[in-house]
């Protein structure tokens, strides 16, 4: 049979590791796919850089969308990045060049994935996206293949890793959120500018994508409620461990009667829960459905080799012939779900106040409860502090989102209260 030629747009951490998989593993890759997979042509922005892997006799093109258009290959691989611009540009003009994408861009597809899908379906080729979403562990595979016999009600888990990491590490250690970050900066991992990934920005992309394929409904980015962790603190993460629980930066999206719920935020989840044993870069994805009932996959989230051992899973299915709908089910059976208000959220809540010591704080909060039908489990108060603040810890009955933050609402506005409240969801995962 003859070899899949394959074009590489991008040769950084990915594309490299890529190209390196594919030239190092030629007979294994052969045995499984019966066929050999070979690289035809390559672009990146610096030709004369070392990229590690012997790129002799690969076509080299300055431009990587025209590249996308011209190069001899049934396939090209976008592993450049962003949402916008060149990225966008390479997917498209393969596609209507009629070559299969295999991409590694969560934050493309997130904002571009139906409109891509559409195209990639119209021209009758494959949109491959593995390697967007939780790096090496095979989680869009294990949706749209190995769970399509079930009805998928949730899929949740800890989608990004530089956020895991630095939550792990202030655990660990008592340090603050702003020291920790720096070190994992200097550590590589984070980025210079980390907002993306402290915002919950990334981890919100890879949930849109993960609703869709299990819900088989369009991606929709917008609908994501996100939060980031930058306002935890190191009492946040010690109080967590007094109550029984690990800090995470959950994606959650469930199906529900009402509609399609999403958001990306800080959560406390149980210390016996698996999730809370999911630490440092790993990342991990909880399945639920009616007939397996819970699957838990887990695994490294980035990183140059398990990214591309994703992508080349893509590879290897588009060389068997192996091109399934990009989001589950052929676009026309897409469905566009009504968005759940986070107000409707019920469950338990985590509030830590920063109070001035006075007498009669503690009956003002529960006043502002009270009249919101909010009731207390657990109340928390250490130290004491005659000129300064002292952090005052409360854990909430379970109740309603709309109830607690009109309750935060008046509580921040009382006199002793020195800052504003921080509110944890708990998950009882
Ligand atoms: N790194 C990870 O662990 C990871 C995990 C999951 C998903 N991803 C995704 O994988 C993609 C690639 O990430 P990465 O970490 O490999 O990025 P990277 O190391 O920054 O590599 C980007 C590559 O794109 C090339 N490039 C940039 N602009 C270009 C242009 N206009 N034309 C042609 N090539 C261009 C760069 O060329 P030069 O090398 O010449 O500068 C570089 O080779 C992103 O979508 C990212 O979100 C990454």
């Amino acid at each position: 049979m003859a070899p899949l030629r394959v074009a590489i747009a991008g040769l950084g951490t990915v594309g490299a590791a890529v190209a390196d998989i594919i030239l190092s593993r030629n007979t294994l890759i052969n045995a499984r796919c019966g066929r050999e997979i070979l690289i035809s042509a390559v672009s990146a922005r610096d030709r004369h850089r070392d990229r590690g892997v012997d790129l002799t006799g690969i076509d080299w093109f300055e431009d990587a969308a025209e590249m996308a258009m011209q190069a001899d290959a049934e396939v090209v691989l976008e592993l450049i990045g962003g949402e916008e611009g060149i990225a966008k540009t390479v997917c498209e003009n393969a596609i209507s060049s009629g070559r299969h994408v295999v991409t590694a861009n969560k934050a493309l597809l997130a904002m571009h994935g139906t409109a891509l899908a559409k195209a990639a379906e119209n021209a009758s080729v494959g949109l491959l996206y593995e390697a967007s979403v939780a790096g090496g562990i095979p989680v869009i595979k294990s949706l749209r293949e190995g769970f399509a016999g079930n009805k998928i009600s949730s899929v949740h888990g800890i989608l990004n890793g530089t956020c895991n990491y630095i939550l792990t590490t202030m655990r660990e250690t008592g340090r603050e959120f702003d020291d920790v970050l720096t070190e994992a900066q200097d550590l590589g991992y984070a980025e210079a500018d980390p907002s993306v990934d402290v915002d919950g920005i990334d981890a919100a992309h890879k949930l849109a994508l993960l609703a869709s394929v299990a819900f088989g409904a369009e991606v929709n980015f917008h609908a994501v409620h996100v939060e980031g962790i930058q306002f935890i603190s190191a009492d946040d993460i010690a109080f967590a461990s007094e109550l029984g629980y690990r800090i995470k930066l959950l994606g959650i999206a469930n199906q529900t009667e009402l509609g399609v719920e999403q958001r990306v935020h800080p959560a406390m989840v149980p210390i016996d829960s698996p999730l809370a044993h999911v630490e440092g870069v790993f990342n991990a994805v909880v399945v639920e459905a009616d007939a397996i009932g819970t699957s838990v996959l887990q695994g490294k989230g980035a990183g140059a080799k398990p990214t591309a051992s994703a992508v080349v899973s893509d590879l290897i299915d588009i060389a068997r012939n192996t091109v399934l709908p990009t989001f589950s089910v052929p676009l026309s059976e897409l469905s566009q779900p009504k968005t759940v208000s986070l107000d409707n959220r019920q469950g338990p809540y985590y509030l830590r106040l920063m109070v001035l010591d006075r007498p009669g704080v503690i009956a003002d909060v529960s006043a502002a409860l009270k009249e919101e039908g909010v009731s207390v489990e657990v109340l928390l108060q250490r130290g004491r502090s005659e000129e300064g603040s002292v952090p005052v810890v409360l854990k909430l009955h379970e109740t309603v989102e709309a109830n607690v933050r009109r309750a935060v609402e008046q509580i921040a506005q009382l006199d002793s209260v020195v800052e504003r409240p921080c509110m944890i969801r708990i998950e009882e995962l």
